[in-house]
């Protein structure tokens, strides 16, 4: 990278360099001027040096340079530092000269709708040079999976119990994003979610909250890497801050009813897991907690977030967040809302201008204290000199085909596609299809699809990056004859793709039939009353039943789906959910059995739309046995959390502890061999429950507490292990966020076994 401190300290010593050589060949005519002139000049240098202040001096600590810049700045100054500008977001490049004149040069960050470096480096140019203390810009922008080269969305990549390929996969985001001129990305969101009409399912790492914490944090160490400085580091965002997947009846930007129960232990687990693991910042939540809306919170924002977890990163409010706290009826105007999120503990405000145009008001009646803008200040200047924005403001211009999609990065993506496919159903081994088929008809609206199975949120994922189903079969089964027809679109009443799609099911031996969702569907604003999908996809599959084949169906979607009426009609199910641009190899592997899945579902698909919420770590109803169920359909789900078939079988051996019984310093550790009984290679991940039958507070009928990924050999075993520490693992958090561990009896559960253990005093 450039380093612009670098070029203006070394101007002293090339000046100096040529000064010497000018008067070398006069020595003896000058030489007494030359004395004169070197004195004079080291000591300018010397009075520059010692001059230099101490934010800009690379060497001296961070915590120093905050505080020596936060002391030369204005009021005004500071206060453009707590706001958040957007950039090429008409997309209208006629505009961007003018665009860019009426940024001014002090503010804080800015929301890049742009991935050109260039163009950052011109907006950082105006920042450095034009602004009176040269404060870069952060640049920040929402790569939520993959910038350039897309990989799948978030709750596929829960499913693949991979934690450690997907940092592999954010670090390769990281770089793209940095040689894009993007600092900081608005990412992971690890809101924990149970209602997958809600659009933001897909954004997330599923139902449970250790899932969302070990995937939350695995993204943060992928951005951030070792240090905020090292190159090719970005800073993360943990959102929406916090309890946002609550929104009421699925619908977005809602009201979230939350009990401090459920707050502490539910919904902060994921955030403190991060906040731990270095997360530079956080993003408030559009979602009102319980009367005091996410972007208004005290509570949350500065006693939980900032006093007890010591965060000293700063908080962005969402979009226009901190205006509508005007909607969510907490604040009369603009000016009162951009008090009220600031007093609460919101530093920055994306977007809406709210504490640019009223700041120097508030503090001046006293409304702000100088302290609270000052500390605000520091904790956005701390990241921007932690990212090593001030000694490296600008973005190194490499060719765009270094830049993106580099083969590693697309290997690494359409691995994670491969291992977060999950195997839903496989009746009587219909699958895997012997590469001998003779033909294929594969049929559906996803087929030859390349913009939505990209996914949601995916701004610079291009549709010709992308490889389709069709592709990948294309190239899997070379020997095969695949016919292909569309059958019908994603929605609508359109039946005239019916005949077609039987007469290409009718001259082949098996049918691999692609459903799902548009991607449109799926994010932000994106709810829906109904998680089935259209009625025209679910008659497709009903007059292709009719042919008696063999029927694969393939779904690519970001939510849980309703397939209470498809799942009877077909041999086997591949859940893909939005791989990005490299899911057709890794599927048609799949298909063909050269690739065994090993993805299990990270949230459960209920039965019917009617069973929401149904997660898997539900409270103890009271009466459990024969009462409480639905009359009309069964209560059980159709796939719960956990799920998900491999082509290999493997046997559990009787799990044991090393102590039955055991006192809370005590550690134990359970264990479990694992046999590949098969004849094929496979991954099995082992996941470790906790449940407490007895306890003060009525908990969890289970909780994961541990989960682990390993490759077993067809006809190997392998040994899983869980180190239980009692406080972490068994204790329970209460209303008021005390961790609380009781003596009595636990169980561990593993695969489909109960141990009992008992804490003795
Ligand atoms: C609104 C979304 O809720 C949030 O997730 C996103 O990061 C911001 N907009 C910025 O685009």
């Amino acid at each position: 990278m450039l380093n612009r401190k670098f070029l203006s300290n070394n101007y002293y010593y090339t000046s100096y360099t040529t000064v010497l050589l000018i008067f070398h060949s006069k020595k003896y005519i000058y030489s007494a001027l030359k004395t004169i002139i070197l004195f004079s000049f080291f000591f300018v240098c010397q009075m520059s040096f010692a001059q230099q202040p101490i934010y800009k001096n690379k060497n001296a600590p961070i915590e120093s340079r905050v505080k020596d810049l936060v002391k030369r700045m204005t009021v005004d100054e500071k206060i453009l530092q707590l706001n958040q500008f957007t950039f090429g977001l008409n997309n209208n490049p006629n505009n961007i000269g003018e665009e860019m004149k009426s940024l001014p040069p002090g503010i804080g960050s800015l929301i890049y709708f742009s991935a050109d470096p260039q163009q950052r480096n011109r907006i950082q140019r105006k920042a450095m040079d034009s602004s009176r203390l040269g404060i870069p810009i952060l640049f920040g922008f929402d790569v939520i999976h993959g910038f350039r080269t897309v990989y799948p969305i978030s709750i596929a990549q829960a499913c693949s119990f991979n934690p450690d390929l997907v940092k592999e996969n954010c670090k390769q985001a990281a770089r793209e994003s940095v040689l894009s001129g993007v600092d900081w990305t608005f990412s992971p969101m690890i809101d924990v979610a149970r209602d997958p009409r809600w659009g933001r399912v897909s954004e997330g790492y599923g139902e449970d909250p250790y899932m969302n914490a070990m995937f939350g944090v695995a993204t943060v160490q992928g951005y951030q890497g070792k240090n905020l400085s090292d190159p090719f580091s970005i800073a993360a965002c943990l959102k929406h801050y916090v309890a946002y997947g609550l929104s009421e009846g699925g619908r977005d930007y809602r009201y979230t009813d939350v009990s401090p129960q459920s707050l502490w232990e539910t919904y902060l687990p994921p955030y403190e897991a991060c906040v731990k693991a270095g997360a530079a910042t956080l993003m408030s939540g559009f979602n009102d907690i319980s009367g005091v809306p996410a972007t208004a919170n005290h509570f949350t924002l500065t006693e939980i977030l900032k006093q007890r977890w010591k965060h000293d990163g700063f908080v962005v409010a969402d979009w226009n967040a901190v205006e509508q706290l005007i909607n969510q009826g907490v604040a009369k105007d603009r000016k009162e809302a951009g008090l009220k999120a600031f007093m609460a503990g919101v530093e920055m405000d994306m977007k809406d201008g709210i504490y640019l145009e009223h700041f120097k008001t508030l503090i001046a009646e006293k409304k702000i204290p100088m302290a609270n803008i000052d500390d605000a200040v520091a904790r956005i200047l701390r990241i921007k000199f932690r990212l090593g924005l001030f000694d490296n403001p600008y973005t190194t211009i490499v060719d765009t085909k270094e830049r993106y999609l580099q083969p590693d990065a697309k290997a690494l993506a359409a691995k994670l596609a491969e291992e977060s496919m999950v195997l839903l159903k496989n009746n009587k081994n219909a699958l895997p299809l012997s590469k001998k088929i003779k033909s294929i008809a594969l049929i559906g609206p996803m087929a030859k699809d390349k913009d939505n199975i990209i996914g949601s949120w995916s701004f610079n994922g291009k549709v010709a990056d992308a490889e389709s189903i069709y592709e990948g079969l294309q190239s899997e089964f070379k020997n095969t004859t695949i016919n292909y027809a569309k059958g019908c679109a994603f929605d609508g009443n359109d039946e005239t793709g019916f005949e077609e799609a039987i007469a290409a099911a009718n001259q082949s031996d098996v049918i691999v039939v692609c459903l799902g969702e548009l991607k449109t569907w799926s994010g932000e604003n994106a709810s829906r009353s109904t998680i089935a999908l259209p009625a025209i996809q679910e008659k497709l599959v009903a007059a292709l039943q009719k042919t008696g084949k063999r029927i694969v169906l393939i779904l690519s979607n970001g939510r849980p789906l309703e397939l209470l009426r498809l799942e009877p009609l077909v041999d086997a199910i591949v859940e893909i959910w939005q791989p990005g641009i490299a899911g057709g190899t890794p599927l048609a592997g799949i298909l063909s059995g050269r690739v065994n899945p090993s993805a299990k579902l990270a949230i459960t698909f209920p039965l019917t739309t009617g069973q929401i919420p149904t997660y898997y770590n539900m409270r103890n109803p009271a009466r459990p046995a024969k009462e409480g169920f639905y009359q009309d359909i069964s209560t059980e789900p159709l796939y719960w959390f956990g799920h998900g078939l491999s082509y290999a079988n493997y046997e559990y051996s009787n799990a044991t502890v090393s102590k039955t019984q055991f006192k809370k310093n005590e550690k134990l550790i359970a264990e479990v061999t694992v046999k590949n009984t098969s004849e094929v290679y496979g991954k099995e991940t082992v996941l470790w429950y906790i449940s407490d039958p007895v306890s003060s507070i009525s908990r969890p009928m289970k909780e994961l507490k541990y989960f682990e990924k390993k490759e077993i050999q067809a006809g190997e075993s392998v040994v899983y292990k869980f180190e239980i520490e009692p406080m972490r693992d068994l204790s329970f958090t209460d209303a008021t966020g005390k961790k609380i561990l009781e003596e009595g009896d636990y169980f561990i559960q593993v695969g489909n076994q109960k141990i009992k253990i008992e804490l003795i005093k």
